[in-house]
């Protein structure tokens, strides 16, 4: 069931370096939010924090608040484990692993939160998270072949697959298409659009064109200059942020004029 996020004054460090700094912004339920920036201005850091993966690098810490639905994802007895079931992640690079079957990609992150479940609801899963991906009819012959086999797009929809087959709430994705063709990427955005009417969405990508074309809302990230924090500068509707920002940094990063 999708859920809604809000972050409040979240501060996100690397040991005592400040990544990200003084963030907060609302990401409403069955929605896409992209988020846009520079290089380096802390975009996938801020988005590792929404479901506990940025502590995992050593020294990695967050101040502030992540609530999901109100809940407090860093409160006090929250296992980090059920977390990032509930908030399930898209990487750049299309991660299957390679000599696992397709069907058993699929089901990876299911038998990972040590799930038990039977043969025949696993098919049923298996179909389900397949069909939600868009991949189900390109791979139903040949769901025990290595995942591998598949192409950069196939192989993206195939994660997105295995992260749908949890049942999370919050779907983030960091530059799912980076790697892919542009028909791929269609594909992608098309499903993304999908995804929507069952999740809440989160989205980094370095393409203004796909951040216009599937985003509800959009958050332009700043920098000020090496060293220094990345920030949330500007949260909009998506066509606020591309037709009419407020910022004038906002403005030049979204018109090509940045640097
Ligand atoms: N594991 C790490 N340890 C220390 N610093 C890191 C680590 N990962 C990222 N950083 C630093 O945090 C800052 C934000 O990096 P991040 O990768 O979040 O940026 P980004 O906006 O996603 O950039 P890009 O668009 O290039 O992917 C940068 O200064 C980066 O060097
Ligand atoms: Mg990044």
């Amino acid at each position: 069931m999708a859920k809604r996020i809000d972050v409040n004054d979240l501060n996100v460090y690397y040991s005592k370096f400040l990544a990200v700094e003084g963030v907060s912004i609302n990401i409403e339920p069955k929605s896409v939010t992209a988020f846009i920036g520079p290089s380096g201005c802390g975009k996938s850091t801020f988005l590792r924090t929404l479901n506990r993966m940025h502590e995992v690098i050593p020294g990695g810490r967050v101040e502030g608040q992540v609530l999901l639905d109100g809940d407090d994802l860093y409160g006090a007895g929250v296992d980090p484990v059920t977390v990032r079931s509930q908030i399930g992640m898209v990487f750049q690079r299309p991660n299957p692993f390679p000599t696992m079957s397709i069907k058993d990609n699929v089901l990876a992150g299911v038998k990972l939160n040590g799930t038990k479940i039977s043969r025949s609801d696993a098919d049923d899963l298996v179909e389900k998270s397949l069909r939600g991906a868009n991949l189900w009819n390109e791979v139903k012959d040949r769901l025990d072949k290595p995942g591998s086999g598949l192409s950069g797009g196939q192989q993206q929809r195939l994660c997105i697959a295995r992260t749908i087959a949890v049942k999370p709430d919050v779907i983030l994705m960091d530059e799912p298409c980076s790697a892919l063709d542009p028909i791929s990427t269609l594909a992608i955005e098309d499903l993304i659009n999908e995804l929507k009417s069952d999740y809440t969405v989160v989205i980094v990508t370095h393409n203004m064109q796909q951040a216009a074309r599937v985003s509800d809302k959009t958050a332009f990230f700043n920098i000020a200059g090496t060293g220094k924090p990345g920030k949330l500068i500007e949260f909009n509707d998506t066509t606020a942020i591309f037709s009419n920002p407020e910022q004038k940094a906002t403005e030049d990063y979204v018109s090509g004029r940045f640097g």
